[in-house]
């Protein structure tokens, strides 16, 4: 089966082409990065206008990319929710009166579901014909159910536990920021630009590569400034607000270090919290460094996020581990959280960058396992910005 998938939920506007929810065809993502990033971040407004100019040239790229005509497209699949209200609009809309035109079924994508789904997508490996083994549920290669997925993007942190298709337990969520959130702000406040997170991971390689060339240990780097963590004992919830808070006031510090705020008696030296004084220290020996305060920053995120995984994997005895959203990118991370499920022998896997960050393969894919079932969606369809993954009542 041949699904066009259609993305558009946030800064990028995407079509893909993709077989039996596994084997690319194509996949075309037009970003809007260099636009929102003299901003600091996505402008909706922006978003939607530009979401609207793109998506035509895109879908005709990727029939092109394909080698596909509309006579070989089986059916179209659009994400309705969550993201931006006007974002979505445009790919729902266009997919829908696609659909209509052509006369094939459509389906509206759950573009957090997507996100878990990239991870049965193959790179340059196209299957024309299923083997004699293989049914629509489980190609040889795909991840094993039951498993646990750390869904981790620009709004949502989540662990879930992924008992088959479209089978969604909710273990833990952020009780605040989302990884990727506090990802694009910390980098904000450093001055990295946006998106935070490739960002983040860049400064902090150069600061771990300095330290090689010096003969250092590179853990020097992640330790480089002492953060805070918010464990949560007892549960599989984040919180990332008090890290970014002490990140804000490290940087804070760090600029206001001329300025008398340590005297004694002064009344502002009671606000000053311990890290606005790490900054200030800093500082004044002529210590601030943006690619350590990047790599203890990105360290103090991955310790959390591997160490409740890991945990949620224990306890729900899985032999899989999967990573999902854009955070799912970070290199740190995936190598910390392999060295944390090695030693039992549960496996990792993570889709390929391309289809870690938003993209319409990974829409695709979703909607060819819910086509399966034989589910469609009316063209009455509406936008959901604020649709959550369908989780399973325990
Ligand atoms: O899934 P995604 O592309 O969009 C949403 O659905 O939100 O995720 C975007 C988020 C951004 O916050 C971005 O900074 C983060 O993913 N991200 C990363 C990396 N690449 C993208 N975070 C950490 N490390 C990365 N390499
Ligand atoms: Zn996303």
């Amino acid at each position: 089966m041949l699904v066009l998938g259609i993305e558009s939920s946030c800064d990028e506007t995407g079509a893909a082409i993709v077989r039996d929810g596994r084997y690319m065809l194509s996949n075309v993502v037009a970003s809007q990065i260099e636009i929102h990033n003299r901003y600091g971040g996505v402008v909706p407004e922006v978003a939607s206008r530009q979401q609207l100019a793109t998506i035509i040239p895109v879908i005709e790229t990727a029939l092109e990319e394909a080698a596909c005509t509309w006579a070989d497209i089986d059916a179209i699949a659009a994400t309705y929710g969550p993201g931006l209200a006007g974002s979505l609009l445009v790919g729902l809309t266009v997919g829908k009166a696609l659909a209509l035109a052509r006369n094939l079924p459509f389906l509206g994508v759950n573009h957090l579901e997507a996100h878990i789904y990239a991870n049965w997508l193959r790179k340059g490996q196209v299957a024309q014909t299923q083997s004699g083994a293989d049914s629509w549920d489980y190609h040889e290669g795909d991840p094993i159910f039951p498993l646990i997925c750390l869904v981790i993007s620009g709004a949502h942190s989540e662990l879930v536990l992924v008992r088959g298709h479209g089978q969604y337990e909710l273990l833990g969520r952020t009780r605040d920021d989302a990884a990727g959130e506090a990802f694009d702000k910390v980098a904000r406040v450093l001055g990295l630009g946006y998106p935070g997170g490739p960002a983040i991971q860049r400064a902090a390689q150069q600061a771990e590569q300095e330290l090689q060339q010096q003969k250092k240990p590179v853990a020097l780097a992640r330790s480089a400034y002492r953060l805070p963590r918010a464990w949560l004992r007892g549960t599989y919830d984040f919180s990332f607000s008090g890290l970014k808070t002490a990140m804000l006031h490290l940087a804070e510090g760090a600029t206001q270090h001329q300025q008398p705020i340590l005297s004694t008696g002064n009344t502002r030296e009671k606000q000053v919290s311990q890290y606005t004084r790490m900054g200030v220290q800093a500082a004044q020996k002529g210590t601030t460094n943006v690619g350590l305060l990047a790599a203890s920053f990105q360290e103090a995120v991955v310790d959390v996020l591997a160490v409740k995984t890991r945990l949620a994997a224990q306890e729900y005895r899985v032999k899989q581990v999967v990573l999902a959203g854009g955070v799912a990118a970070n290199l740190s991370l995936r190598t910390r959280l392999e060295q944390e499920l090695l030693p039992l022998r549960i496996h990792l896997s993570y889709p390929p960058i391309e289809f870690c960050t938003d993209n319409a393969a990974m829409i695709a894919s979703a909607a060819f396992f819910h086509l399966n079932q034989a589910e469609v969606s009316g063209l009455d369809l509406d936008v959901s910005p604020g649709l959550s993954l369908p989780f399973n009542k325990k």
